[in-house]
């Protein structure tokens, strides 16, 4: 089954969005065990068509992206594309998808929302973070931000007890993250980064991970 979508660090209880889905699938279906379940991730650009073309930052460099979570029909009509470009042939769809078009009024809306909500994502994250709690209080296999010695980190305590610790701030363009529970990853609601409990890049656009902490005395 598929469902409850919600934005990359906007939802604080991730595991309640798979207990519902779970408890639809089970009022629904003769459900034996449920074995697997995972999350994915996909980008989606203001007016929902993706972006192939020359990127509009350079034109040596080709993009192909917000497939809109029809990356194998997407993917496959921008490999076309692409190619077609690349090769100087002529491509009906291409001025359709141009990577570098602004959009109706509509896409262009969704796109001022979306930066502002960025900024109030910056501020309002940081503002949040008074909630960290001690250290010592987080509980094996789970994560957050914690206090330590009055500074803030993102912590994730394993199943063993060891305490993962990290700066956590997103290190694409500086917004807070915050701890997914049903992942144990760390995600930013400004443009999807996503990081795992050790600081390593789960999700882009960042290309650095996230700052490791060694604490000296596990708390
Ligand atoms: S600031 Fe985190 S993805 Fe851009």
């Amino acid at each position: 089954m598929v469902g409850n979508g919600h934005e990359t660090g906007a939802e604080p209880d991730t595991e309640a969005k798979y207990a519902d889905l779970e408890q639809w699938t089970r009022s629904t279906f003769d459900v034996e065990a449920i074995d697997y379940r995972w999350s994915s991730q996909d980008y989606s650009t203001p007016d929902r068509l993706p972006y192939v073309g020359h990127s509009p930052l350079s034109r040596n460099v080709l993009v192909a992206t917000g497939f809109h979570k029809w990356g194998l029909s997407n993917g496959t009509a921008a490999a076309v594309m692409l190619a077609d470009l690349l090769a100087g042939r002529d491509n009906a769809w291409l001025p359709t998808f141009d990577a570098g078009r602004i959009g109706d009024a509509k896409a262009v809306g969704e796109l001022i929302k979306d930066n502002l909500k960025v900024g109030k994502e910056f501020i309002g994250g940081r503002v949040a973070r008074v909630k960290a709690i001690p250290a010592a209080e987080l509980e094996p296999g789970h994560g957050g931000l914690v206090d330590v010695d009055g500074e803030t980190l993102g912590a994730y305590r394993d199943p063993d007890g060891d305490l993962h610790a990290v700066h956590p701030t997103c290190t694409h363009l500086g917004c807070p993250l915050r701890w997914n529970p049903a992942e144990t990853s760390w995600d930013c609601n400004c443009h999807g980064s996503r990081f795992d409990a050790d600081g390593f890049i789960l999700d882009g656009p960042t290309v650095e991970p996230l700052e490791q902490v060694e604490l000296p005395v596990d708390p």
